[in-house]
């Protein structure tokens, strides 16, 4: 300390110190944030080999009778086709432009490891509204055929292809209850979804063939008034949001479930902006629960704005495991 300098010129020190605690208080804020940046992202990296476990071990093995016909439904916004072209696209579809052509494989192989149907439903885009919108006519229009429907916005990859839609079938709606096709016990889960920091996310869910379902797409489309034209939000997650938010508590105990890990098949990749430092301090929890880890079946990439040059990172990344199957 400079307590003998500090006698002699002692207004010199005081703005020396103060400076002195202001370099230390800035670097010490600087190397937080640097341990925050690079520590957020290794330890959500790892967070399944940390203890996370996004499906429960003991609901993996898939019971014998349960063989449900699935289709893995999803199409990509590549411009309206025949159509008058927009003055200026929304950001949401300059996004997503190019996505399917990227995405497209992965999905198809995955699809038929496992027996399962594909579908790019990109002819049941209604341009009348934002093309997020048409993933209800998508499925409408198959869930006739198939006893679930999961359904992909494009900006996502099956990360890990070991893990079969019946065992997160399984493990949502519950080992005993999986194979009872007609659905006799209290909890029938025609809607299964996860929740991230914002509510439920309507980015990647499985629908069940039921009365129920049909009347919940039908009434989910008709929500128009939560259209929002030419921004990157489109709506449709709003009103899915305030239509199970407006469910009664037996309705939604009856109908709906919310998986408890996000990461059971819609993990997010960490990004470490100022918007998720925020999110990270007032709700931790969620991106345990949802931060794309090592292992985790699906990522999606929500919210994020490069998406085409993510889905070529993440492919470059999960290419040697997934090569060798
Ligand atoms: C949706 O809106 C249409 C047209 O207004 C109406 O005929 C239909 O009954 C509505 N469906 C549901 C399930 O509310
Ligand atoms: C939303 O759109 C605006 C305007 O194009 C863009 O600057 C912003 O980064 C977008 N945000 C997200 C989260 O995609």
């Amino acid at each position: 300390m400079t307590r003998t300098l500090g006698s002699v010129r002692p207004k010199e020190t005081s703005l020396h110190r103060r400076m002195w605690m202001f370099f230390q208080i800035a670097g010490l804020l600087a190397l937080l944030l640097t341990v925050y940046i690079y520590g957020s992202a290794v330890v959500l990296k790892e967070a399944n080999s940390l203890g996370r476990d996004c499906i429960p071990p003991h609901v993996s093995e898939i019971r014998e009778n349960f063989r449900p016909k699935i289709a893995i439904v999803s199409f990509s916004d590549e411009g309206r086709v025949g159509l008058p072209k927009l003055s200026s696209p929304s950001p949401r579809a300059r996004g997503f432009r190019g996505l399917m052509g990227m995405v497209k494989s992965n999905k198809i192989s995955y699809a038929k490891m496992w027996g399962y149907d594909f579908i790019d439903a990109r002819t049941s885009i209604d341009w009348s509204r934002p093309a997020s919108w048409s993933k209800i006519p998508a499925i409408r229009s198959n869930l006739d055929k198939y006893d679930w429907i999961f359904w992909n916005d494009a900006d996502s990859l099956v990360t890990n292809p070991i893990i079969r839609l019946e065992s997160i079938l399984q493990s949502v709606i519950g080992t005993t209850f999986a194979g009872d096709e007609d659905c006799h016990h209290s909890n029938c889960a025609d809607l299964i979804v996860t929740e991230d920091v914002n509510g439920v996310n309507a980015g990647l869910f499985f629908v069940r063939r039921s009365k129920w379902s049909m009347e919940f797409l039908d009434k989910w489309w008709n929500m128009s008034s939560f259209i929002i034209e030419g921004s990157n939000k489109s709506g449709d997650n709003d009103a899915l949001i305030h239509y199970i938010n407006s469910l009664s508590p037996s309705e939604m105990w009856n109908h709906v479930s919310v998986a408890p890990m996000q990461c059971i098949f819609n993990s997010y990749p960490w990004t470490p902006t100022w918007k998720s430092l925020h999110r990270f301090i007032f709700s931790p929890s969620s991106y345990w629960k949802g931060a794309y880890s090592n292992g985790d079946f699906m990522v999606h990439l929500a919210g994020l704005d490069d998406k085409t040059e993510w889905a070529a990172n993440i492919i470059q990344e999960i290419k040697p495991s997934s090569s060798h199957n």
